[in-house]
């Protein structure tokens, strides 16, 4: 585990996270970004926006997709991505890949494989942003994920269903059960992790992700086995941390040569 940051707001987050994103684009004008959806990472489109950086050239593949929404439904991830990231940000739509595009039935057993083969190709992941949910899921990694899980076919829990029923106007029934989501093995490749959360919904799970036991059950937990996270938290969801203060004085009095 690298850093717990804990912030005053998600703007606050956002603005951080951005400049994160930014440091990592600057060195490197095609770097490959991987893309959470829901709302968590939106602060951080909005604050990497305000930057007007030439995104021109950054690849990107999203966390996951949902299986059996109709092609161009405005709450399937892909046209969530292409509302939210890729055109406030200028990137170029054919740099951004969305998991199982296109492909329906028997043949999405192969989709997570052509996935993973993709990012290899494009040299592995730079950097990961990451949102996190009640049940302690990463991409939409529920728990029991194998931790060395690599991108494939999940079903979502009748939990997190419920939670993203308010993209589907409250209807619970209008959430897919499947998706496909890269693995929590897919995950940890990425060479470094910014993990966000807002809010006091999402305080158990970071203080099980983020101080509790490795464990299949809290799949957010496979991030202490990262070399490379940055964990950025509004006060809220901090609020069942232990070691809250140890954080915040580690972040406020980090040299400056470690900034
Ligand atoms: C989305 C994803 C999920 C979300 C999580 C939190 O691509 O992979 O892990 O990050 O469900 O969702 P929000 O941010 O809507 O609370």
């Amino acid at each position: 585990m690298a850093e717990v940051v804990i912030v005053g707001s998600p703007e606050e987050g956002g603005a951080l996270a951005a400049s994160l994103i930014a440091r990592v684009v600057a060195a490197k004008p095609d770097a490959v970004l991987g893309l959470a959806t829901g709302s968590t990472p939106l602060p951080v489109w909005q604050a990497l926006a305000r930057l007007q950086l030439d995104l021109g050239a950054v690849r990107g593949f999203a966390l996951d997709e949902y299986i059996g929404l109709e092609p161009g439904h405005p709450e399937s991830y892909r046209a969530v991505i292409d509302r939210e990231v890729v055109g406030p940000l200028g990137l170029t739509p054919s740099l951004v890949h969305v998991p199982a595009e296109g492909l329906s039935g028997a043949a999405l057993a192969g989709a997570g494989q052509a996935y993973e083969a993709r990012i290899d190709a494009a040299g592995g992941v730079d950097l990961q942003v990451l949102g996190i949910g009640r049940t302690g899921h990463i991409g939409f990694n529920e728990p029991g994920s194998s931790l060395a899980s690599l991108t494939r076919v999940k079903t979502l829990t009748e939990w997190t269903r419920r939670d993203n029923a308010r993209f589907f106007g409250g209807d619970v029934t209008r959430v897919p059960l499947h998706c496909v989501t890269q693995g929590l093995g897919t995950i940890l490749r990425a060479r470094s992790l910014v993990l966000l959360a807002w809010g006091e919904s999402k305080a158990d799970a970071v203080a099980a992700a983020v101080e509790g036991p490795v464990t299949a059950s809290v799949p957010a937990s496979v991030i202490q086995l990262h070399r490379d996270v940055t964990v950025v938290i509004d006060e809220s969801a901090a609020a069942g941390l232990r070691y809250a203060d140890y954080y915040r004085e580690a972040w406020t009095s980090r040299p400056a040569w470690l900034r």
